[in-house]
């Protein structure tokens, strides 16, 4: 028996999440968003609730997609895959048809890779981890889980982006750098030397204007 698929938050990141699953010919059962009104629909997928269904549910029956977005917090799409997940419900790997993916590629449970993805070998992904449209990933990367590359972003070689963090959009990072745990790259940034975690970096070269509370 195929599992019913239900794609949770009904927003901005959602809608191109469930762009991204018309376009793989994935047949959505519902959105799941308490602040939407039931039978309302989403590119003509039906709102069915809150995420309060999944308590009807058997975890086993049901394949599920994080719509939650991170702008530029990851804390909430973070919370809700680890809450789920420990309540064995499990994620979709979503992978556009466009995306390119090198050999000795590892992407996690419920990493999202948007159109025009490319990741080139030995790029390892964590789980819930969100891989925007557009983006590029040069040989060797690492995301971490829960961490947000957003459209246009570019990753060379070795770079490593560490559990949480966010990169904002078309940002530039250098070779071997890595970027900490909840640490934020402000769109258009170029990081050229390491980003200590928490710390939120913008501009070119990218300097720290604050602290990600
Ligand atoms: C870095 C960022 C998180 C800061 O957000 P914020 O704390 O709300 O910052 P503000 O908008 O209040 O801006 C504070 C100052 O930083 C500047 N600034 C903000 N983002 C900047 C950026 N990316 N590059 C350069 N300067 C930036 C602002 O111009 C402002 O300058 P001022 O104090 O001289 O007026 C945000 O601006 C950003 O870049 N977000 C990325 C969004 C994105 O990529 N979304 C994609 C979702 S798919």
């Amino acid at each position: 028996m195929s599992r019913a698929v239900y794609v949770l938050g009904g927003g901005g990141h959602s809608r191109v999440v469930l762009d991204t699953l018309l376009a793989s010919m994935v047949s959505v059962a519902g959105v799941l968003d308490s602040n939407m009104t039931v039978g309302e629909r989403v590119f003509n997928v039906p709102v069915m609730g809150g995420d309060d269904l999944l308590d009807t549910l058997a975890p086993s029956a049901v394949l599920l997609l994080n719509g939650l977005g991170a702008n530029p917090n990851t804390r909430l799409r973070a919370r809700l895959f680890d809450d789920l997940k420990a309540r064995r419900f499990e994620f979709a790997v979503l992978r556009h048809p466009s995306v390119v993916m090198g050999v000795e590629c590892h992407v996690g449970q419920g990493v999202q890779m948007m159109a025009g993805v490319v990741l080139q070998p030995r790029v390892h992904v964590g789980e819930n981890a969100v891989i925007n449209t557009n983006v590029s990933v040069d040989h060797d990367c690492a995301i971490g889980t829960h961490a947000f590359v957003s459209p246009g972003v570019v990753l060379s070689g070795h770079v490593s982006i560490a559990e949480s963090a966010f990169v904002g959009v078309g940002a530039v990072l250098l070779p071997h750098v890595s970027i900490g745990e909840h640490a934020v790259v402000g769109g258009g940034g170029v990081v050229t030397e390491n980003v200590p975690a928490g710390w939120i970096v913008v501009g070119n070269p990218a300097v720290k204007v604050g602290i990600n509370e």
